[in-house]
């Protein structure tokens, strides 16, 4: 298996990269090796990561290199096609995909604000084929009060995924609310420190179905969630007032909500640690 913190380590040009993203990459990338995508990494600095996703992608791959830097044009004569923009101006966007049609991969390592990094998703999740992926470095800028990052805000990226979350549990009807674009596009997120991966579905999703087996035997199922007799919880609290929520209120009961709250703060106490 071709490993690619090799790749990094070996690559003529220089390069930066946080040290936990290659074992992530390595298992992330595996099922593009070989074939022939079109991968698009916004931020490319000296170029030194192009020579590394080659050799990694092997080379039915086709490499594009997006960058602020003029300079970076000069990559073009090792084989790379490299434009010249700004990724927080969606006309550079437009004019990119109009030329370039539509990608397997796009890693955003560029300037990281919220805006750079919202406009490259929201400008490219329309242009990225089915089963490909958007992945975006350097997320903890989300949390980054400095170097001008100004987060945690409502308006950082982790933020927004959670919007995207939202659009993804849609496609379960208990939501009962219409699904959209993103609802059909995108698979799955999945999070790791400082990479975020937006995961692009297969084929257009639509709403999920109940599906029930040995539909016979559904009589004999006990959900005891709906149980009329509260004495269950073998767990007696000393307090007697809350021993009397937990087993005289129903747990979907607006007082047991109340009860329920007072516990997660505690739990969300101890992440904030
Ligand atoms: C950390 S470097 C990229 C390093 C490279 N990906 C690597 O792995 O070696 C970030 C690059 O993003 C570029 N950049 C910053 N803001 C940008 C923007 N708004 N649009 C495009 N590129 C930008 C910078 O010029 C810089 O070269």
């Amino acid at each position: 298996m071709k490993n690619i913190k090799k790749f990094f380590k070996s690559s003529p040009k220089y390069s930066i990269k946080w040290s936990n993203y290659f074992d992530i990459y390595q298992n992330l990338f595996k099922r593009f090796l070989n074939k022939k995508i079109i991968l698009v990494e916004v931020g490319i600095g000296n170029g030194g990561s192009l020579f590394m996703w080659r050799k990694f992608f092997g080379k039915k791959a086709q490499i594009i290199g997006i960058e602020l830097n003029p300079d970076a044009k000069k990559l073009e004569k090792y084989g790379f096609k490299i434009f010249i923009g700004d990724q927080s101006d969606p006309n550079f966007w437009k004019n990119f995909y109009k030329k370039i049609g539509k990608i397997d991969i796009l890693i955003d390592d560029g300037g990281h604000t919220n805006l750079q990094q919202i406009t490259t998703l929201m400008q490219s999740i329309k242009y990225l084929n089915y089963g490909g992926m958007i992945v975006i470095e350097d997320t903890h800028t989300s949390f980054m009060k400095d170097k001008g990052f100004k987060n945690p805000s409502k308006f950082s990226l982790i933020n927004f995924t959670i919007l995207l979350i939202e659009t993804i549990h849609r496609r379960n009807p208990m939501l009962k609310k219409e699904i959209n674009f993103f609802s059909k596009k995108i698979q799955s997120l999945e999070y790791y420190d400082s990479i975020t991966v937006i995961n692009i579905s297969k084929t257009k999703l639509t709403k999920s179905k109940n599906l029930e087996n040995n539909k016979k035997l559904r009589n004999l199922f006990d959900d005891f969630r709906y149980r009329k007799e509260k004495n269950i919880s073998t767990h007696k609290d000393d307090n007697i007032f809350l021993n009397l929520i937990k087993q005289k209120v129903s747990k979907r009961s607006y007082l047991y909500r109340i009860y329920e709250n007072s516990v997660i703060k505690k739990y969300i106490k101890l992440l904030k640690e």
